[in-house]
């Protein structure tokens, strides 16, 4: 399984903590983000994260930036991708199994490492149920369709 990462300068620690840990658990890391510090623009990374994930080049995506929403935005506009901005690990088990979300993202302004890792299992570790939700989330491309 692979999983595109990106990031902005914000998130270059936090990135690669969260690189070693999913690579500990068995995943291929693909890097799109930035590994220098100087200041650039998150909307570029999280492009590129959705774009992996909605071609099938990655099966999963993992964005930060300094609160996770600038990206998650920017990743979101890619047709096929379907965000999780979170902060918990709550939120990120219900969205891998109830909106089959394919883009985790989060802040490195916001959380540290330790919850960073457990919203990441609780969001790689979970399946999408499909049944009763699945009307729901085709709802959600359909609105994609429409522009
Ligand atoms: C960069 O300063 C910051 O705006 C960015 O990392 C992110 O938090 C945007 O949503």
């Amino acid at each position: 399984m692979k999983i595109a990462m990106g990031n902005d300068h914000s998130a270059v620690e936090l990135k690669n903590a969260i690189q070693a840990y999913v690579e500990s658990k068995g995943y291929e890391v693909i890097n799109f983000g930035t590994d220098s510090t100087e200041s650039c623009d998150y909307p570029v990374y999280g492009e590129k994260v959705g774009r992996a994930v909605a071609s099938g080049e990655a099966d999963y995506g993992i964005a930060i930036c300094g609160t996770g929403i600038g990206i998650g935005i920017a990743a979101g506009k890619v047709k096929g991708v379907r965000v999780c901005t979170c902060s918990e690990p709550y939120s990120a088990r219900l969205s891998r199994m109830h909106n089959n979300t394919n883009v985790l993202t989060f802040g490195a302004r916001v959380i540290g490492v330790e919850m960073a890792k457990m919203i990441v299992d609780e969001w790689l570790d979970n399946a999408y149920e499909g049944g009763r939700h699945q009307r729901r989330v085709d709802q959600l491309a359909e609105i994609e369709n429409r522009g």
